[in-house]
């Protein structure tokens, strides 16, 4: 695994130099090892929107479990002019997470990001205090997220991060998600988050990942 303390994994100019020449690189993971946790949360029908999607195989991989109505976004031009080129199957978008302005609110069922939120915060010196720049990209993007959601919509993120840092800001208003935080992987840890839209957080089951920032 790479490691994405690297600064340059929030700067959009990085990621379009690596995508001249990157084919396929699987940040973190492979479905194979979260696909327990994903699957029975999302149905064939379902509009899904993976945020962040760079060169991963996870859409590909949905694709050919039956998930058809897929859209791929990322901030990189370079990556979206040539997959859309490539796999036509599937709607590329070229946006930044932290606004998806080309993403009609309510529209989707489905918001998945895997590594992506982390590679946007990668500046940041410590998890216990973001800065004022990474808590406001971070609150954007789950507003942009709630937004383009419909109701009941779920979001859910693959990340190594520890629900100690990620929870207390998933449960901030305005969005308050609801959130359930399931472990996989077994040399190293991962963390499958669940949200859905219009479900208010039970503050007392995360009790345990919000005492430690109070
Ligand atoms: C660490 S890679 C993860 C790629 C893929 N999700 C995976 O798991 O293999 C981070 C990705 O997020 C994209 N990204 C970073 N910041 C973004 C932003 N603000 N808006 C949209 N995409 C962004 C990058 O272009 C890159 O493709």
């Amino acid at each position: 695994m790479k490691d994405l303390s690297e600064h340059l994994y929030s700067e959009r100019h990085y990621w379009d130099a690596r995508f001249k020449t990157e084919e396929i690189y699987e940040w973190l993971t492979d479905l194979n090892s979260f696909e327990h946790l994903l699957l029975p949360e999302i149905e064939l029908n379902d509009k899904i929107l993976h945020i962040g999607c760079g060169t991963s195989r996870l859409s590909h991989q949905l694709f050919g479990n039956g998930f058809h109505d897929i859209i791929n976004v990322d901030f990189s031009n370079t990556l979206i002019a040539k997959a859309s080129k490539e796999h036509p199957e599937m709607k590329w978008v070229c946006d930044d997470m932290r606004s998806l302005d080309n993403i009609p609110s309510q529209s989707i069922d489905v918001v998945i990001e895997k590594a992506s939120i982390e590679a946007m915060l990668s500046n940041e010196k410590s998890q216990w205090t973001l800065s004022e720049k990474g808590e406001n990209d971070l609150c954007s993007t789950y507003q942009a997220i709630h937004r383009v959601l419909k109701p009941n919509g779920r979001f859910i993120s693959i990340s190594f991060t520890q629900p100690y840092f990620k929870v207390p800001y998933l449960v901030k208003e305005p969005y308050r998600w609801d959130c359930k935080v399931e472990t996989f992987g077994e040399s190293f840890h991962y963390f499958c988050y669940k949200m859905r839209k219009g479900r208010t957080p039970n503050l007392i089951d995360l009790d345990n990942y919000l005492r430690v920032t109070r």
